[in-house]
Order: C-alpha cells, then sequence, then structure tokens
C-alpha cells in the first residue's frame, strides 16, 4: 500500500518549489523506504528546479540525507528495517567495467531509485539525484543506503551524503593528500571548506584557502585553513608560490567551476603535484593553455566526481572521525529549516549566505 507523504516538488522550469502530498509505494526487489530525519540544501536541487539538468519535471528535490530504514524489498540484505542511514546517489553494480577494474566511483551502472514515486494524482515523479528526500519518507535502492552510528546528529550526517563528500573526497581520495603536504583550495564554499577538512583531517602542513570574499576566508581558517589569499587583492599563483617556499603547492584543489579558477588551480601546482577539479563548469566554459606549460609541467591533472568516494567505506569512517571531535562537520550546518523553506533556503544559497541549510524532519 503506497504511503501519502509530504514533499517538495519542483513543478517545471524556473518555476517555485511547492510542499505537495507524495505517494511512496511499498519497497519492491532491491529497494528499501527510508524515513527521512534530515537533507540538506544543495546547489544540484536549485540547478533541477531551473532546467540545468533535464527536463524531466516534475522533480522530487533533495539528496543529501539522513534518515531510518522504515521497511526493505525482496532480497534486501544490506540494511534492515530501524538502521540508521546515509543515503548516497551512486549504488554501484560491482559488475561493470570500472567496478570490476576497482574503480567502483566511475561505476557505468549505478542502481539508484527508480522513478517509482508519484504526485497524488498518479504523475510521476523524477528523484532527485535517483534520490528524492525533501520527503517525510522516499523509496531508493537498497544499494543507496549506508548503515552509520546512530549517534551523530542527521542534520551532520546527511552532508556526507554530497557536497561535503565531494569536498572531503578531493583531497584524501581524489588528491591523496599525505601528512606534511601543502594543499592550495581555489573557492571556498562548502565544497572548498570541505576539502580543507579533508586536507586537515589528512595531515597537511600548510593548507592555503583562495576566495574573493573575506567572509568564506574567515570561516575556511575555522575549517583548518592555515593562511588566506583574497585572490581579488593578490595573485593567487604568486601568493601560493610565495608560501610553499617558490615551488607550488603539492595538491591544489579547485572548487569554483571557472577558467579563470581552472587556471590558477593549474599554475599554483607544484612541478610534480596533483591538480584536483571539483567545480564543475558550464558547457560553454572554455580554457586555454600553451601547450609547452601543459607539456613542461609534471605531475597531474585530475577531476574528482562525488569525491571518488566509496559510501560503505567512507561514510561510517567520517561519522566516526566526526564523532571523536576530529572532524567538524557540525560547522557545515548554517541553519536547520522545515519542508516548507527550502525556496527561501535557495535565494540565501544563491546569495553565499550559508554553507548549508539542512531541512531537518
Ligand atoms: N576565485 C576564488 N573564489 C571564487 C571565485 C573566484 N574567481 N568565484 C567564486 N568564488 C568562491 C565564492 O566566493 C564561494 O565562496 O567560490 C565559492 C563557491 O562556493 P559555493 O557557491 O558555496 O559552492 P559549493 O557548494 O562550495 O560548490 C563549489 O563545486 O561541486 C561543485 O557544483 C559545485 O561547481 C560547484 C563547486
Ligand atoms: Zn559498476
Ligand atoms: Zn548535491
Amino acid at each position: 500500500m503506497a504511503q501519502e507523504v509530504r514533499g517538495v516538488v519542483a513543478p517545471g522550469r524556473n518555476e517555485p518549489v511547492r510542499v505537495e502530498t507524495i505517494l511512496v509505494p511499498d519497497p519492491g526487489p532491491g529497494e528499501a523506504v527510508v524515513k527521512v530525519q534530515a537533507c540538506g540544501v544543495c546547489h544540484t536541487d536549485l540547478h533541477y528546479k531551473q532546467g540545468g539538468i533535464s527536463d524531466d519535471y516534475p522533480f522530487l528535490l533533495g539528496h543529501e540525507a539522513a534518515g531510518v530504514v522504515e521497511s526493505v524489498g525482496e532480497g534486501v540484505t544490506e540494511v534492515a528495517p530501524g538502521d540508521f542511514v546515509v543515503l548516497n546517489w551512486r549504488a554501484v553494480c560491482g559488475r561493470c567495467r570500472a567496478c570490476l577494474r576497482g574503480r567502483p566511483w566511475y561505476c557505468f551502472d549505478t542502481h539508484n531509485a527508480r522513478q517509482r514515486m508519484t504526485l497524488a494524482d498518479g504523475t510521476e515523479l523524477s528523484p532527485a539525484l535517483g534520490i528524492g528526500a525533501f520527503a517525510e519518507k522516499t523509496l531508493v535502492a537498497a544499494g543507496q543506503c549506508t548503515k552509520v552510528d546512530p549517534s551523530v546528529s542527521p542534520a551532520v550526517a546527511g552532508l556526507l551524503g554530497c557536497g561535503v563528500m565531494a569536498g572531503i573526497g578531493a583531497a584524501i581520495n581524489t588528491g591523496g593528500v599525505g601528512r606534511g603536504d601543502s594543499v592550495a583550495v581555489i573557492g571556498c564554499g562548502g565544497v572548498g571548506d570541505a576539502a580543507i577538512a579533508g586536507a586537515n583531517l589528512a595531515g597537511a602542513a600548510r593548507i592555503i584557502a583562495v576566495d574573493i570574499d573575506d567572509r568564506k576566508l574567515e570561516t575556511a581558517r575555522t575549517m583548518g585553513a592555515t593562511h588566506t589569499v583574497n585572490s581579488k587583492e593578490s595573485d593567487p599563483v604568486e601568493a601560493i608560490r610565495e608560501l610553499t617556499g617558490g615551488f607550488g603547492a603539492d595538491v591544489v584543489i579547485e572548487a569554483v567551476g571557472r577558467p579563470e579558477t581552472y587556471r590558477q588551480a593549474f599554475y599554483a601546482r607544484d612541478l610534480a603535484g596533483t591538480v584536483v577539479l571539483v567545480g564543475v563548469p558550464t558547457p560553454e566554459m572554455k580554457l586555454e593553455l600553451p601547450l609547452l606549460d601543459v607539456f613542461g609541467r609534471g605531475g597531474s591533472l585530475k577531476s574528482s566526481w562525488y569525491g571518488d568516494c566509496l559510501p560503505s567505506r567512507d561514510f561510517p569512517m567520517l561519522v566516526d572521525l566526526h564523532l571523536q571531535g576530529r572532524l567538524p562537520l557540525e560547522k557545515f550546518v548554517t541553519e536547520t529549516i522545515e519542508l516548507t523553506d527550502v525556496e527561501a533556503a535557495f535565494e540565501r544559497m544563491h546569495h553565499g549566505d550559508v554553507l548549508r541549510s539542512v531541512v531537518v524532519l
């Protein structure tokens, strides 16, 4: 029997989101119904609303969530009713070429939530990023649920489901930051700050935060940045070189997604360093570089998707580190809000006023 719950729906391109009654069916084979306890507001939800991702309206928004498994379908062994879980948007198949080569974060055949939830009139909903968790309950693939220590606050745990994982993973998984490394992070929003926290966790000796907004640089310090550079006031490439003995950083993380910051990241690394690209550019953006510079600089240039994370490995570990006081995830929760506040939260996010607004249910 389908259950009626409230959910935040984007009805059409650029239309304001609405809280609607939605129908959540019983879990089928391989599925789970999760009672959502918290779900963060991410830029990607806004992009769905604006039409930047797909035209498959209506969308059920929300994808940075934690909650308790209510029921599971046939054959589910990963989780059981009552488990406290963080949801992920890459339930890997375990069988494709990427999975078999040991790089499941590139899985070609992710098994995320299917389109089974509907509006009260039967209209099919598209769950954002295969989750749809701005809702009292949601139906997901069991592989999207990862059990973590239930003593963590749901608002904090949910953040690991997207932006915070992307940033921490960019530093520790993609960038491979190690003890004593110098790290520069360009762009200190939620993702960049998480990269700073990740670099700090990994034992980086110097963490240089770069942004155009002094308020962001102040917050970056509380996340573990040891130096800050306002790139409106000084050339960040020069500043990073100066702060690293003239060499450039061992790992540079770009968390903006613009041509000029991609360029800065490219030139701010040590010759043997690594550039990690997390910021997502738009399709029309281009970057021109002298080929001799591309050839002449060693090291590597990597992009990081979802922090190259393995949810079953990374989510419980990061929750444990947080509970031990070694990873200040609570600092990412700027405010807790209700389902009806999502539209207003988009506005605040757009103005750069918050790291994360988190819907708490
Ligand atoms: N140089 C340095 N920093 C900049 C610049 C610039 N030219 N332009 C913007 N910024 C800073 C902003 O001041 C802000 O602090 O980049 C930060 C971007 O942060 P948010 O808008 O909060 O975005 P966030 O959620 O952190 O995501 C950053 O990562 O995963 C991707 O899609 C995401 O592309 C986005 C990026
Ligand atoms: Zn796969
Ligand atoms: Zn997201």
